[in-house]
């Protein structure tokens, strides 16, 4: 018999209903087993995709943790990598990556500067990446399909394919959007038009979520896309926007806002139009938010300001990047790292630290910022009301 003072203290626990049902559901569901992560999306969880096809990040990308540059943009791992790593699996390799690659836990399809819709112009026309979401998903059917002929071939490359089984079993990770609305913003469009942008934007998403859905996918982890506001590439490139009580860009968060709204309607849809498969909508917005609102509780300072970059409030010029270098007084300068990358949000103006991207990645692991509210390890099951 459970001791009465049990059930008491039990039950001060609870505020809600609602909390007691996810508590208990989230206790009575089992780990999802995962054998492989595919991953599609942007500079916030490219692997090495850009770095290996187009243009490498140079150093001090990746000095932090790797030591040399590792292909992504950050000074060391990305919440992908975190995200990996707590799934008991090795760093993905990317797609585009044609030297010493393993897909057999899985493959990263991301690249930076990737948007959904089709970019204009692409690099090295423009800044966008040619391997859009449409684009990363033809390249993912090419490597469900090839992986098996070269698994049934055999010999030394068959080891380093994902096994069929793992299709169907594996967490499918996507954070991409970012740059539709960076491009809106750069392209002088106005705030109103990036904004009413949006559905169309969306409905591109959900088209490539159904047809990697076609090809087996079951298991979606979403993020939503984070406060671009706050990012210095904007906060430098448009100094007159009216600012938010933390001092980021109001009206291009909003914009954000709007997009995840959207996001989230779209996953609503989804779930109705593919009821064989589980969606997980992660807030990772109010996760970054967070650290531009409270810094110093998290152990970060100075969120708004680049940690490698030079010049201006925010030490961050288009002119004079992250890995660059900029004249000053006649004389070449190297433009590198801050002092202490570990207590810093933003990196070079536009990507987040090492440090941040673990903070955003042991809050959203948990489930508190999903929907449904399920850790990450068991975001194979499918929310039961
Ligand atoms: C490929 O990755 C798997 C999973 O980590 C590992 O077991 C295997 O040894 C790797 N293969 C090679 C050739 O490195
Ligand atoms: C946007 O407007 C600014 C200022 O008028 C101009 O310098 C810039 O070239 C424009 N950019 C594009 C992509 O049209
Ligand atoms: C974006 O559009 C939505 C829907 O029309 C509207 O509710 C919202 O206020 C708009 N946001 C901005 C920043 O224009
Ligand atoms: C950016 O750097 C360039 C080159 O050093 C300089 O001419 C320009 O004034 C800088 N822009 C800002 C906004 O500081
Ligand atoms: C550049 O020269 C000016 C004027 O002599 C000086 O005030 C400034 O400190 C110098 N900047 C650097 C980075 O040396």
């Amino acid at each position: 018999m459970t001791s009465p003072r049990i059930i008491s203290l039990f039950c001060s626990c609870m505020l809600l209903s609602h909390d007691i049902t996810t508590l208990s559901l989230a206790l009575a569901l089992e780990d999802c087993e995962f054998p492989a992560i595919f991953n599609f999306g942007d500079s916030n969880s490219d692997t090495g995709g850009l770095s290996s096809s187009l243009y490498q990040a140079p150093p001090p990308y990746g000095e932090t943790y790797f030591h040399k540059p590792a292909g992504r943009f950050s000074d060391g791992r990305l919440i992908i990598d975190f995200l990996a790593k707590s799934l008991g699996h090795p760093y993905l390799s990317a797609y585009l990556d044609s030297l010493g690659t393993n897909f057999s836990c899985g493959a990263n399809f991301a690249t930076a500067a990737s948007t959904i819709r089709l970019p204009d112009p692409i690099i090295p026309a423009g800044g966008f990446s040619p391997f859009y979401l449409n684009i990363q998903y033809m390249q993912f059917m090419q490597l469900k399909s090839r992986s098996q002929h070269i698994r049934h071939r055999g010999g030394i490359f068959a080891s380093l394919m994902p096994k069929e089984e793992y299709f169907s079993k594996a967490l499918y990770t996507f954070d991409i959007g970012q740059n539709d609305l960076g491009e809106g913003f750069f392209d002088n469009q106005t705030i109103q038009e990036v904004n009413a942008s949006v559905p169309d934007i969306m409905s591109k998403f959900s088209t490539n979520i159904k047809k990697i859905y076609d090809l087996g996918a079951r298991s979606f982890w979403i993020h939503n896309t984070g406060p671009i506001g706050c990012l210095p590439y904007v906060l430098a490139t448009y100094p007159s926007a009216q600012k938010d009580e933390v001092g980021c860009a109001k009206s291009y968060n909003e914009v954000a806002q709007h997009f995840n709204h959207k996001l989230r309607e779209a996953i609503v849809q989804l779930r109705k139009d593919l009821p064989l498969a589980t969606f997980t909508y992660v807030d990772v917005y109010s996760v970054k938010y967070s650290l531009y609102k409270d810094p110093k509780r998290y152990g970060f300072e100075l969120p708004l300001v680049a940690c490698c970059g030079y010049g201006g409030k925010y030490n961050f010029n288009s002119s004079a990047e992250c890995g660059g270098t900029v004249a000053v007084n006649g004389s070449q300068i190297f433009v590198g790292s801050c002092k202490r990358p570990s207590a810093r949000v933003n990196w070079d103006g536009i990507h987040y630290t090492e440090a941040a991207a673990k903070f955003v990645f042991d809050k959203i692991s948990t489930g508190a910022f999903s929907d449904p509210p399920f850790p990450l390890k068991q975001a194979c099951h499918r929310n039961l009301d």
